[in-house]
C-alpha cells in the first residue's frame, strides 16, 4: 500500500516577512493618479516571440489606423469575445473563451476540477496534466485564447471572496507555481493563455460600476465607483503580483485586467502597474485586455491596455470603448498612435508565435446558444480518468476518528453489511446541470444543489455529466455486499425519515455542501441547505457517520466536529464532472487521502482577517490592504496566534493507524512504509529575498533564515536555519 508522508516546505521566513508595514502605502500610493500620461507605455520588441514578433511587426507597419484599431477592439459573436480582423492582410478574428475549468460555456466538453481542488493535490504532474488536457478541448473548440488561468487575483485574502476556488491556493507560493504549470503547458500546442486578473481583485461586491446586472450593486444605478484596492509596492511583489510574474515568465500571451480600481486608478488605466510594473519590470511582452467592461475610458490604452473587452457589443451594457470612439480619440491626440501600433503588435505576436504554423480548428460551440449540442463532442476517454485521478489526490482527510474500527477506510466492500447515502448532495439536482451555475438561476442556500462540482461565473462550465454520490456509491453496493439506505433531505425538511436510514446504517454518510459565484462574496461562511442539521441528525443516531463537503473553500464544521459520532470528515472541493468518483476509492482505503489544504481553514469567520471585503454603501468604496504581507491566510493566522481547526497545509492519511508518528527528516509524495528518502527542494534566490521598495529590486537580506519541514504551516518539526 501507497504511504503518503505528507510534507510542506514553505516555510522559509524572515523576522523582517512577518511585521507589519508601519507605512501602508509606499511607492504605489506615492506615485498615485497614475495615468497614461505618468509612465509612458513601452513598446515591445518581442521578448521571446521572436518569429511573431517580425511577423506582427511586419503585418501592422502594412495596417492603417482603422484596421489597427480594429485588431485592438473587442467584438463578440460565436465566441465571448473576439479581437477584430483585417481581411486584405489575412489577420482573422481571434476567439476568446472562458475559463479556467472549462471551455465555458460549450456543450461536448469536460469540467475540470476546479483550480483550488487542483491545488489540492500539491501535484506538478497532475496540475500539468489538467492544463494539458484542458487545452486540447479548447483547442478542438476552435478557442485561440483561453480566458483562463486565475493566477492569483483573487489570491483568497478572503474568505468570503466569491471566486477564490478559480485559484489554487490562498498562498502566493503555491499558486505561483501551479500558474507557472499551467500556462507552459496550457500554451505547449499553440493555444495562448490569459493570466487574470491583474491586479488586487479580492472581492466581488462593488466590482464594477455599471453594476446593472448584479444584485451586489447598491444603488441599481449606474454611478459609483469600483472598490479601490489600496496595496503597498511591496504586498504587490511578494503576495499579489507572484503568481502573475511566474505566468509571464512561463510565457503568458495575454493578461487581462481586474475590474477594481488600484491605489485609485481603473486598473484597467493603471499605467504604474501595467506600464512599469507588468511590461517593463516583469518584462511582459505580450497584449493586455480588460475585463467584459472593465474599461472606462480610451485613456485605458494610454495605461497599458492593448485591448477593450468587449468593444460596444451587447448594447452599450459595457460601455463604448475601442473601436469608433477610440479613432476618434486617436484623430484628437488623446491617444497617440503609436501606442495602438504597439498594442496591435501585442495582440498579434504571441498568436503568430504560437499558432502561425497551424491550420486552427473552426470555432464549433455558440455562447448565444447553449441549450443544445450542436457540435460532436471533443472529450478524451482518457480525460474522465484524469479528472477522476486529480479528485482523488485532491480529496483532503480532515478529520478520521479510527478507533473501534470506525472511521476511515471502511470495512471491505463485502464485509460492509449497509450504508447510508444522506442528503440533497448526494443526489442528482433535480433541475439538473445547468440550472444553476452560470445564468439560469443561482444554487442558492435553500435549493437542492445535488453533489456540487463547480463554483458558478465564468469559471464555472456545462458538466457533460456529474456521477452523484448515490450514483457511485449504488454501483460500489453492486460490486460489495452492502446494501444501501437513502434519504434526499435538506436540513429544512422533517428529518424522522433521515434519521430512520441513518439508524439502520452501519455507516452514515453524510453530503454537505456551500455554493461561491462570480458576482457576490459569500455572506457568510456556513454550510447550505441546513447542512448541520443533517450532519446532527445523522450523528444522533449512527456510531459511524462521515462527512463530504463540496465547496470552492472553508466552511464551518464547528458546531459538530467534537461529536463523537462525527468519525471522519473529507473535503472533496468541487471536483468537476466526475462528482463523487473520486470518493470510493478513498473510503474503502483503494487509495490513501493526500490531499492537503491549500487555505486555512479556520474556526469562526472571526479568526480572519477583519472587514477583509469593502461592503460600505459609498460612491468609492476602498479596500485598504494594510494588513502588507500578512497577506489573509496562513500569516495572518500566524500573526495572530490563532489556533485553526486545520492548518494550511493539512491532510491526514487513512492507512496510518491512529498513534503513527511521521519523521520527517526530508520530503517526499511516494513512499513504501518502513521507506526513508533523501529529496531536495531546490529555493531559488527569489524564494529567499524580500522586495525593496527603495531599491525596486529583490534583495537578498544578512541575517537569520529560518526553514521548516513538516505537514503543515502549523506542525513543521524539522527545523533548520543558516545566516548570511
Ligand atoms: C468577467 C470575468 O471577470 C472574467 O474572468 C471573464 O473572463 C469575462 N467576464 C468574460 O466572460
Amino acid at each position: 500500500m501507497r504511504l503518503f508522508l505528507p510534507f510542506l516546505a514553505l516555510a522559509a521566513t524572515l523576522g523582517a516577512l512577518s511585521a507589519p508595514l508601519d507605512e501602508p502605502s509606499a511607492l504605489l500610493l506615492e506615485r498615485g493618479g497614475h495615468l497614461g500620461g505618468d509612465i509612458l507605455a513601452p513598446n515591445s520588441t518581442g521578448g521571446v516571440w521572436t518569429r511573431g514578433f517580425a511577423k506582427a511587426r511586419e503585418l501592422v507597419e502594412q495596417m492603417t489606423i482603422e484596421e489597427k484599431v480594429n485588431v485592438t477592439s473587442g467584438y463578440t459573436g460565436f465566441c465571448v469575445g473576439y479581437t477584430g480582423e483585417v481581411p486584405r492582410l489575412g489577420v482573422k478574428p481571434l476567439c476568446m473563451a472562458d475559463g479556467p475549468s472549462s471551455v465555458r460555456p460549450s456543450r461536448g466538453v469536460s469540467q475540470f476540477p476546479a483550480a483550488i481542488t487542483a491545488g489540492a493535490t500539491w501535484s506538478r504532474r497532475l496540475i500539468s496534466a489538467r492544463a494539458k488536457a484542458m487545452a486540447q478541448e479548447f483547442k478542438d473548440r476552435g478557442v485561440n485564447i483561453a480566458l483562463s488561468p486565475v493566477t492569483g487575483s483573487p489570491l483568497g485574502r478572503s474568505p468570503l471572496g466569491g471566486r477564490d476556488w478559480e485559484n489554487w491556493s490562498a498562498d502566493s507560493y503555491l499558486s505561483s507555481i501551479a500558474s507557472f504549470i499551467t500556462v507552459r503547458d496550457m500554451q505547449a500546442n499553440g493555444l495562448a493563455c490569459t493570466a487574470k486578473h491583474w491586479l488586487g481583485n479580492e472581492q466581488e461586491t462593488r466590482r464594477r460600476p455599471f453594476n446593472r446586472s448584479e444584485d451586489n450593486d447598491f444603488t441599481k444605478a449606474p454611478i459609483g465607483q469600483s472598490v479601490d484596492s489600496r496595496l503597498d509596492d511591496r504586498t504587490t511583489h511578494e503576495l499579489y503580483a507572484l503568481s502573475f510574474a511566474e505566468a509571464v515568465r512561463a510565457g503568458t500571451a495575454f493578461i487581462m485586467s481586474s475590474y477594481n480600481r488600484l491605489n485609485g486608478t481603473q486598473a484597467s488605466a493603471d499605467a504604474l502597474s501595467q506600464n512599469y510594473i507588468l511590461k517593463d519590470m516583469l518584462n511582459f511582452h505580450g497584449s493586455v485586455m480588460s475585463d467584459w467592461g472593465g474599461t472606462h475610458s480610451n485613456d485605458a490604452y494610454n495605461g497599458g491596455m492593448d485591448i477593450s473587452m468587449p468593444g460596444n457589443s451587447y448594447g452599450g451594457l459595457f460601455g463604448n470603448f475601442g473601436g469608433a470612439s477610440l479613432l476618434a480619440d486617436i484623430k484628437a491626440g488623446r491617444v497617440p498612435e503609436w501606442r495602438i501600433h504597439d498594442a496591435a503588435i501585442r495582440t498579434l505576436a504571441p498568436i503568430l508565435e504560437l499558432q502561425g504554423d497551424q491550420q486552427w480548428p473552426e470555432v464549433s460551440f455558440d455562447v448565444r446558444d447553449t441549450t443544445r449540442s450542436l457540435y460532436p463532442s471533443v472529450r478524451k476517454p482518457e480525460t474522465a480518468d484524469l479528472i477522476r485521478e486529480i479528485g482523488e489526490e485532491a480529496v483532503v482527510l480532515l478529520h478520521n476518528n479510527r478507533s473501534a474500527g470506525l472511521g476511515l477506510p471502511l470495512k471491505p466492500r463485502h464485509v460492509l453489511r449497509s450504508l447510508a447515502l444522506l442528503g440533497e448532495g448526494a443526489f442528482d439536482k433535480p433541475t439538473g446541470w445547468t440550472s444553476c451555475g452560470q445564468g439560469g438561476g443561482s444554487c442558492s442556500e435553500y435549493s437542492k444543489n445535488g453533489t456540487l462540482t463547480m463554483g458558478g461565473g465564468s469559471g464555472w462550465g456545462i458538466p457533460s455529466y456529474i456521477l452523484s454520490g448515490a450514483a457511485v456509491m449504488q454501483h460500489e453496493a453492486r460490486r460489495g455486499a452492502f446494501d444501501i439506505n437513502l434519504d434526499a433531505s435538506d436540513g429544512y425538511m422533517n428529518l424522522s425519515n433521515f434519521r430512520m436510514q441513518a439508524r439502520a446504517s452501519e455507516a452514515a454518510l453524510v453530503f454537505v455542501n456551500a455554493w461561491s459565484t462570480e458576482g457576490n462574496d459569500r455572506p457568510n461562511i456556513t454550510l447550505f441547505g441546513g447542512g448541520d442539521r443533517l450532519v446532527k441528525a445523522a450523528a444522533s443516531e449512527c456510531n459511524n457517520t462521515i462527512v463530504v463537503i463540496n465547496s470552492g473553500g472553508v466552511v464551518l464544521v464547528e458546531d459538530w466536529i467534537k461529536h463523537e459520532n462525527v468519525t471522519a470528515v473529507l473535503y472533496a472541493g468541487f471536483p468537476g464532472q466526475e462528482g463523487a468518483g473520486a470518493l470510493p476509492a478513498i473510503l474503502f482505503g483503494d487509495k490513501s487521502p493526500s490531499g492537503k489544504l491549500p487555505f486555512t481553514w479556520g474556526r469562526s469567520l472571526d479568526q480572519y482577517l477583519p472587514n477583509s471585503i469593502a461592503r460600505v454603501p459609498d460612491i468609492a468604496p476602498v479596500a485598504n490592504f494594510d494588513e502588507g504581507t500578512l497577506g489573509g491566510d496562513w500569516h495572518w493566522f500566524e500573526y495572530k496566534n490563532a489556533t485553526p481547526r486545520y492548518a494550511f497545509g493539512h491532510g491526514l492519511s487513512s492507512d496510518a493507524p491512529q498513534d503513527t508518528t511521521f519523521e520527517i527528516s526530508g520530503v517526499t509524495v511516494l513512499l513504501q512504509p518502513g521507506e526513508t528518502q533523501t529529496v531536495t527542494f531546490p529555493l531559488r534566490r527569489k524564494d529567499l529575498s524580500v522586495w525593496s521598495t527603495d531599491n525596486q529590486n529583490w534583495m537578498l537580506l544578512s541575517g537569520d533564515y529560518h526553514f521548516g519541514v513538516g505537514g503543515s504551516s502549523d506542525n513543521a518539526p524539522v527545523a533548520a536555519s543558516f545566516s548570511f
